[in-house]
């Protein structure tokens, strides 16, 4: 196949630099003498034949903007064959041999079904503030998220200490604890909940107590969106019926996380990643995700990263545990 025309779209929730890895595509194509065409909100556009043409000044100013420039959607129509069907007529009636897809698991799983049914080339990047991708050290989105957390945390901390009050603080990550890990060590949070990990409230109330007995002026707790004890609200209920005395206070980040300038890593990984998936493309890789592992460039085939979870880092609850005392 001769790559002459390529396309190229994010998918899923956005995540910050995800502008940056579309310039980087964008730039790296018309370096190679390519034409490049962005797809207006994910799959859909590809199913509605919303494509437009970019060159290396449509992409200006946006390495700096948090969000996409081309949209993003979850797109229902896509999970079916007939939807793929769709997809795959428009790339071919516009002439176009290959694309690269920005996004998540979800826009992952769709892709490498697009590549299965109709042989058609496809190369993913990693972009997510979730971290929860197999084939890659981080993925576009994950630092600037963690940076934005870690500076709410820092402020709620402010006023919780002014009022000798617990916060329960919830994170994104509905089936990963990336954020939640990675920001409570940074904001010496009392208890950190993950959806990886099998927990009780006793280990909480244990954790609690211990920050009683210690006399701390504040206490911060932090679960992730998809922990296993229940809704912010739910577990502050449990905590006030075990220990009326405390103040209590709930705070649920939200879309906050997702948005925002990106990080210079987030910014350096999409360009890196972005000229990586034109280059692989161009020397006929296909069905695979661009990351980035001990600082290298890595190709892992979209069907391994979509059938394994990137595992957080286990020794970082040790360490949580030790330094909250
Ligand atoms: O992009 C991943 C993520 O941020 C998850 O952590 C979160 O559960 C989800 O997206 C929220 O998605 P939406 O914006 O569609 O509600």
């Amino acid at each position: 196949m001769t790559l002459n025309n390529l396309a190229i779209l994010t998918s899923g929730g956005d995540s910050p630099g995800m502008n940056a890895a579309i310039r980087a595509v964008v730039r790296t194509g018309v370096f190679y003498k390519k034409r490049v065409f962005g797809v207006q909100r994910g799959y859909d556009g590809l199913i509605q034949n919303d494509f437009r043409a970019l060159d290396a000044r449509s992409v200006k100013g946006i390495l700096s903007r948090g969000g996409t420039i081309l949209k993003s959607a979850r797109s229902e129509a896509f999970r079916t064959k007939k939807g793929r069907e769709a997809a795959a007529y428009n790339l071919n009636k516009n002439n176009i041999n290959a694309l690269i897809v920005i996004g998540g698991d979800g826009t992952f799983t769709g892709a490498h079904l697009l590549h299965k049914e109709f042989g058609f080339p496809i190369i993913g990047i990693p972009g997510t503030i979730d971290n929860d991708l197999y084939g890659t050290d981080n993925t576009i989105g994950y630092d600037t998220a963690n940076n934005t957390v870690v500076k709410c945390i820092d402020k709620i901390r402010d006023t919780a200490n002014s009022h000798n009050r617990l916060f329960i603080v919830e994170v994104m990550g509905r089936d990963s604890g990336f954020i939640a890990l990675s920001a409570g060590v940074a904001t010496g949070a009392l208890d950190v909940v993950l959806p990886e990990t099998a927990t009780n409230f006793d280990r909480m109330f244990d954790a609690v107590q211990r920050g009683v007995k210690n006399k701390k002026t504040s206490n911060i707790i932090v679960v992730a969106e998809g922990n296993k004890l229940g809704t912010p609200f739910e577990i502050s209920q449990k905590l006030i019926n075990k220990y009326p005395h405390l103040d209590i206070k709930v705070t649920v980040l939200g879309h906050v996380q997702r948005g925002g300038s990106p990080s210079t890593l987030d910014r350096v990984n999409a360009s890196v990643m972005g000229v990586a998936a034109v280059e692989n493309l161009i020397n006929g890789k296909s069905d695979v995700m661009v990351g980035i592992v001990n600082n290298k460039v890595k190709c892992t085939s979209l069907e391994r990263s979509i059938n394994n979870n990137a595992s957080i880092n286990f020794e970082l609850e040790r360490i949580s545990k030790i330094l909250s005392t």
